[in-house]
Parts: structure tokens; sequence; C-alpha cells
């Protein structure tokens, strides 16, 4: 899978991702990160790629040229109109079903914006999905768009080798993750639950499912109400 990030600081871009698995991912071929910057695509001789607000307002706004113009370029690259997701905190908001349907793209944009955001005639002729990670704001759309890469990049097939599956992992059936031990068997005094060291699987996925439950039900009521509507069948 291929992503293009048209950005005013590509060096955030490639420098995030180009580590871990997503950084493994891109070495053996699996994925490809380009960052596409927007200032090389301004029509002025001292590269301004920004202005003030009609209407007046703080900060300044991204003009509409230099963003379609990259987007263009972006278009003649890949041969074909790609989907192309605005990081914005007016935007629906991130989740694993929004991950898997992105996953299902050759090639996806992603589009950063900084100050006060980018002029709204360009985003009404390239945007195709508007997304936010959170309500929360900050102060640009690089670090929201290396989360979607990163949620996006790991069900792409080959990313994950089988030890990292992405199957039995928090979302994927609607619950939080259970609790996870590993060596030694006593730290500080603490044992790690005597059924995890039984060997017996149908007890082990047990508990996993009744720690699961447990967590969802404290730590997000709304997918444990979820839960309970899909297990009660209404
Ligand atoms: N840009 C600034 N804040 C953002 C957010 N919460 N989500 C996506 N993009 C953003």
């Amino acid at each position: 899978m291929n992503f293009h990030v048209l950005t005013l600081f590509p060096d955030m871009i490639i420098d995030g991702l180009n580590t871990s698995i997503t950084g493994r991912a891109i070495k053996n071929g699996c994925l490809s990160v380009e960052a596409v910057n927007i200032r090389d695509y301004a029509n002025n001789k001292h590269m301004k790629v920004d202005d003030y607000p009609y209407g007046g307002g703080a900060g300044l706004v991204m003009q509409a040229a230099p963003v379609c113009a990259a987007y263009d370029s972006l278009v003649q690259k890949i041969g074909k109109k790609p989907r192309v997701v605005y990081m914005t905190p007016q935007g629906y908001t991130f989740n694993q079903k929004m991950a898997q349907d992105f996953a299902k793209e050759d090639d996806l944009v992603i589009l950063c914006g900084h100050y006060e955001g980018i002029d709204e005639r360009a985003l009404e002729r390239i945007v195709t999905d508007y997304v936010s990670i959170g309500d929360y704001v900050l102060t640009g759309g690089e670090l929201p768009a290396m989360v979607v890469i990163d949620t996006v990049s790991r069900l792409v097939p080959g990313v994950l080798h089988n030890s990292e599956s992405a199957e039995t992992e928090s979302f994927e059936n609607g619950l939080l993750e259970y609790p996870q031990y590993t060596r030694p068997e006593v730290f500080e005094g603490k044992k790690v639950p005597d059924v995890l060291l039984s060997g017996h699987h149908a007890n082990v996925e047990k508990w996993r499912l009744e720690k699961s439950i447990e967590r969802t039900k404290k730590y997000r009521p709304d997918l444990y109400e979820e839960y309970c509507r899909k297990q009660s069948g209404t």
C-alpha cells in the first residue's frame, strides 16, 4: 500500500514512520510512505503558502493554489483520482472500522493542515474523507496522519509477522484487550494468575474473555453496552 502525505513538514512524517514495524514494512516493500512538501508548489518567489483569513481573526490560512497544485501532481503520478483524507478536528472520529476501509486502497493521500486550516475551496475540490483523531486540537495534521498510517499499516498483508497478529486485539471483537503477563512468574511478590500457567486452553480463553468484559465495562461503558446488545441479539 502506498501512502502519500501532503504536508508543510515532510521530515516529521518520514522520521516518524521510518522506525519499528512501519519502518520494517517500508524497507521490505509492503508499504511506501511519500511526503510531498506543499511549499514546493508555492507560486511566488518567497515560497509563501499562507495568508490572513478573510473576515478577520487570528492566525493564517493555507492557500488553495499550492495545495491543489501538490494534489494535481500526485494525481498525475498515481494515474487516477485517489481517496484524499483531510486530518481535521472537524471530521468523523477515526476508528478501527475506518482503518479497515482505508486499508482496501492501493494509494491513500493524507492532507495535513497547519495554522488555522486550509482554504475551503481547496478542500471542496480534493478531499473525500474528513477525519479527526479525537476531541482535542493539535498544532497540525502531521501527528494525526501518522496515527492513521500506523493503524492502517498493521492491517496491510505482510506488515505484521505471525507473532504480532492483528486478530485478537482490542476493538476487533468490540472489547478491550485482556491483561498480559510474561516471565518471571513472580514479580515484586505478585504472581501470574494460576489459570495462565495451567495449560488448560479453554479455561485460559474463558478467563481472558471475562477480563476483557470487566475492563470494557469499567473503561468503555459505551462499548460494553453495545457488546451486551449484540450478545442478547437485539
Ligand atoms: N489537526 C488538529 N487537531 C486534529 C485532530 N484532533 N484530529 C485530526 N487532525 C487534527
